[in-house]
């Protein structure tokens, strides 16, 4: 028997600190008018210096279970999605595990950079399918300012701090209806971290090469990404039996503005059916799906019964979507 997974609670949780293009202007050499023509971005979201992923994590997890009604007790599984974790192990789930008082539930990370998200929710919804767990928090979770290099143009810009969490329980009706994940891991070093880890572990050379920093090479990443967007919503399409002209709206992956329009135009979706919360937050990696999910079902650009497709790409490389009905 395969049992149906639905999303029954979201809840957010952003840093009230603001840089805004100003800001950085003062700090490397760019400007309002570039960052805004070539991303789209024109603030984001940093986070104070005493707070970590678990904590982002741990206020969203709440509201995501108060608006599902259940009990912390009641969550059988915590994925965080993340490359920003409190620390290499153990995983931040676990922290959030204990900070929520979710007793009776397993807990794990999963790093698949921005499409972390898609992932986790791909990871929940088997785990509901079988009939394995009842309730699993998906939270995407990225604190990129703590490894943002601040001197570096050509990343300091895009990147901003926050957190988005959903509830994923056996629901009535088919809430999740198809998921597609996929990677190309030929493209691992276009976006890496390359110090802290088993390859190159930390010394006082890497700290002086500024070696825990994000490295990107950002054409080679947008050239990736206009492909692997569409590509994602097409495979998912055609899986799920679904088609285009039933989709009632598109939550990009919100690294920049022209790669969402490029998508969304080979796709044939019109921009106003298309989420956006870059321009406010910026790139927060695999918060950026759920916060902008949470975003426009309370602004209500998003109804109850939509057919919504997520889609991201990041880290990997990475991507992936997901196709849902809205229940909230
Ligand atoms: O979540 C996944 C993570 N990342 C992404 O999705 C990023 C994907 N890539 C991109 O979004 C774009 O490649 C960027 C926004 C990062 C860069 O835009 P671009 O149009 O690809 O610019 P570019 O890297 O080709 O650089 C064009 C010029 C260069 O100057 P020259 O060599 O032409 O003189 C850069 O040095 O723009 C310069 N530049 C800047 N100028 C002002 C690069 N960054 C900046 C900056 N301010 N912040």
């Amino acid at each position: 028997m395969k049992y149906n997974a639905g999303i029954t609670g979201i809840g957010i949780s952003i840093p009230k600190k603001v840089l805004t293009n100003k800001d950085l202007e003062n700090m490397v050499e760019t400007s309002d008018e570039w960052i805004v023509s070539r991303t789209g971005i024109k603030e984001r979201r940093i986070a104070d210096e005493n707070i970590a992923a678990s904590d982002l994590s741990t206020e969203a997890a709440k509201e995501a279970i108060l608006m599902a009604g259940i009990d912390a007790k009641d969550v059988d599984l915590i994925i965080v999605t993340t490359v920003t974790p409190d620390m290499l192990y153990p995983a931040t789930a676990a922290i959030v595990q204990n900070n929520i008082g979710a007793v009776n539930a397993a807990a794990f990370d999963v790093s698949a950079g921005c499409t972390g998200f898609i992932y986790g929710v791909t990871i929940a919804t088997q785990f509901i399918e079988t009939g394995f767990y009842k309730n699993i928090l998906v939270i995407g979770c990225d604190l990129l300012s703590k490894v943002t290099d601040f001197t570096d143009r050509n990343t300091c810009v895009l990147f901003g701090d926050g957190c988005g969490a959903v509830l994923i329980s056996r629901t009535e009706e088919k809430g999740i209806i198809d998921e597609y994940i996929m990677a190309d891991g030929s493209g691992a070093d276009f976006l890496s971290l390359p110090a802290g880890g088993s390859r190159m572990p930390s010394t006082i050379e890497t700290v002086n090469k500024r070696l825990h920093y994000t490295f990107m090479n950002g054409p080679e990443v947008f050239k990736f990404a206009v492909k692997a967007m569409p590509e994602a919503v097409t495979k998912l399409i055609e899986k799920s039996g679904f088609n285009l002209s039933s989709i009632d709206y598109l939550i990009p992956h919100q690294a920049n503005i022209r790669i969402i329009e490029s998508a969304a135009k080979r796709l044939g979706i019109s921009m106003d059916n298309v989420g956006i919360t870059l321009d406010k937050y910026g790139n927060m990696s695999s918060a950026s799906i759920p916060v902008t999910l949470y975003e426009d079902f309370k602004n209500k650009k998003i109804k109850k019964g939509d057919n919504i497709i997520l889609v991201g790409f990041g880290a990997g490389l990475t991507y992936g979507a997901v196709l849902i009905k809205w229940m909230l």
